[in-house]
């Protein structure tokens, strides 16, 4: 099987084949992952919820992140692997945000990096893009912001905020972005957004219309359970599971039916 390329995303694009998205943080799941089909993983800075236990993603370093994406890029063939640049990693200055930028493919070996942001961000997109490292942007929802919104509530309601993801995802497309992850937007505006760009669309909580989607692996496995925005459909209860083999496990251990006769030397 060919290795997905960000060009192969565009090819996607005009071709109106949707593009499937997910995460991964260890090797098991990318291998998973990447026997099952997806075109593309991130390792993204959701490690700090589904893996680290934080309440946010402001927490992740650059050295969890080439940690995770090293780990990742080792156990994939076909997906394009795409390394989330994690909070102040890319902020300070569009110096410090390429030589990060850099690391993440020169250290662990993804082929793009995915920073949050819009218009603000689009110059050292740019820079980054130069240096022939691919860009996915990430508009809407921006969890490393958290602490500036408060809050995770659904974005662009309004006609002017909608005007400002459309104009961010824009720039990052005239910046030389691959592709434009949306978060949690109206349907409404996924759409605009597909239909507007050139570039690849991936929505997570964006509605149908975006041109890829994209959730974090642990929630659709029900593996991360503390929250459970709409937008995440349950495809698995990989939590329960383990819980119930650990409690047999236990129960077993106490019992002594663990281990037999054959299970032992
Ligand atoms: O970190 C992450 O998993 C992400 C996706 C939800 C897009 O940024
Ligand atoms: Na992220």
């Amino acid at each position: 099987r060919r290795k997905v390329t960000t060009e192969a995303l565009r090819r996607m694009k005009a071709k109106g084949i949707k593009i499937s998205a997910l995460t991964a943080y260890d090797h098991q799941m990318a291998q998973v992952l990447d026997l099952a089909g997806i075109d593309v993983i991130l390792v993204g800075d959701s490690v700090a919820t589904v893996v680290q236990g934080r309440d946010s993603t402001v927490t992740v370093t650059m050295e969890h992140m080439l940690y995770h994406a090293s780990i990742v890029s080792g156990a994939v063939a076909r997906a394009l692997v795409v390394g989330d640049l994690p909070f102040m990693s890319f902020q300070v200055n569009s110096d410090e945000a390429l030589r990060n930028a850099g690391r993440m493919v020169q250290e662990s070996g993804v082929e793009a990096v995915k920073v949050e942001g819009g218009e603000k961000v689009a110059p050292t997109v740019a820079r980054i893009v130069d240096a022939g490292i691919p860009v996915m942007g990430h508009v809407g929802l921006t969890p490393q912001s958290i602490h500036k919104f408060g809050t995770y509530k659904v974005r662009a309601t309004n006609p002017a905020e909608a005007d400002e993801v459309l104009a961010g995802a824009r720039a990052l497309q005239d910046a030389g972005a691959s592709a434009v992850v949306v978060e949690k937007v109206p349907a409404a505006l996924g759409k605009r957004l597909a239909d507007e760009l050139e570039i690849p669309v991936i929505g997570i909580g964006a509605g149908p219309h975006c041109d890829g989607q994209i959730l974090v692996s642990h929630d659709m496995l029900g593996l991360y359970s503390k929250f459970h925005p709409r937008f995440v459909r349950r495809y698995a209860s990989l939590g329960d599971e383990m819980q119930r083999a650990f409690e047999s496990y236990v129960a077993d251990v106490k019992s002594g039916e663990f281990p037999t006769d054959d299970e032992s030397y």
